[in-house]
């Protein structure tokens, strides 16, 4: 019984863009903080200011954000399973999607505005780290 559980429930996502929709926000989330990790090593000083690599950063977290499919990413159910998202995201969908629609227009505002030296980035950090922090503060459940 449980074994047909599963491969229903496998065959209803094969033909999403991702196998499992948590594996897929997991894996783009995981390329965010990768992203966001560049961009903080050169606020901090750590990596030489280098625009046009800052520039690509920006471009991939743009990117990013455009392939984070609210819908397809966070079906009902899946909040349940090996996942952080909270039962919050699906009591409050608006919101939470109002708060990625924030996180795509803020990538795309610093991308449209390419920063020209390591204080233009660390104000366009500010903002995109305020944007992980409040979804996160609100939609996401800490594991311990
Ligand atoms: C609109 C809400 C939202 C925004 C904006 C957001 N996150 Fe997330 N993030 C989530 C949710 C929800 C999860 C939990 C996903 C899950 O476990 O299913 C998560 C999980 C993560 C994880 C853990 C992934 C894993 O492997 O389990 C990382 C890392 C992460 N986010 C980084 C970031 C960074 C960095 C930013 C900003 C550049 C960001 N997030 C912006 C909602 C958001």
């Amino acid at each position: 019984m449980r074994k047909l559980v599963i491969a229903i429930s496998m065959l209803a996502f094969a033909g999403s863009a991702y196998a499992d929709p948590i594996q897929g926000r997991q894996a783009l989330m995981k390329e965010r903080g990768k992203l966001a990790g560049q961009i903080s090593k050169v606020v901090k000083g750590e990596t030489p200011f280098d625009a046009a690599a800052v520039l690509d950063a920006l471009k991939a977290l743009q990117a990013n954000a455009e392939k984070f499919d609210v819908d397809t990413l966070f079906p009902a159910g899946s909040d349940r399973g090996d996942t952080t998202a909270a039962p919050k995201i699906w009591e409050d969908m608006a919101g939470f999607k109002a708060a990625e629609d924030k996180f795509l227009a803020d990538t795309k505002a610093a991308v449209a505005s390419p920063p020209a030296d390591v204080d233009a980035l660390k104000a366009q950090l500010n903002t995109l780290g305020g944007d992980c922090g409040t979804c996160h503060q609100t939609y996401r459940i800490k594991k311990s």
